[in-house]
């Protein structure tokens, strides 16, 4: 089994604001993140594949088809968007780095059979840096498996 890892930028504004908390509790909870008038982040997205070797193409992804995927349901729907009010996945979910990563599996998941109608690659891992100091992974969970 080979893992196969593509990396991908995009840049996006949001604010974190969870409406159940109070205020403080959101100053306290998301710091700089909370500031009312939102501010951006350069991101950085890997998306990590796992399939067997395809001894014709050398390869155990076509990197290709998953570039295509990534960048039309994922960075083209997030680049240059203000999360909150552009996306409609955070009109009720605070838009933190999790669940960012929570979205992206679930705009892969949908589309996977379209770019890759065999049974691989499968997709393994998603992990988003929000900045130096803040990343988050998702061991992704297959719907079907
Ligand atoms: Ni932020």
């Amino acid at each position: 089994m080979i893992h196969v890892t593509r990396r991908y930028r995009f840049s996006a504004s949001h604010r974190l604001h969870a409406a159940p908390l109070s205020e403080s509790a959101n100053r306290e909870l998301y710091g700089k993140c909370n500031n009312p008038y939102g501010h951006g982040h350069n991101y950085v997205l890997e998306v990590s594949v796992r399939g067997p070797m395809e001894a014709r193409s050398g390869s155990a992804v076509n990197a290709a088809a998953l570039d295509r995927l990534v960048t039309d349901h994922v960075i083209g729907a997030f680049d240059h968007k203000n999360l909150n009010t552009q996306v409609p996945g955070f009109a009720a979910v605070v838009p933190t780095t999790e669940n960012m990563a929570l979205e992206v599996q679930k705009r892969l998941h949908s589309h996977w059979h379209t770019a890759f109608p065999g049974a691989w690659p499968k997709l393994e891992k998603i992990r988003i840096y929000e900045t130096r100091r803040n990343v988050v992974e998702l061991a992704t969970s297959s719907p079907t498996e």
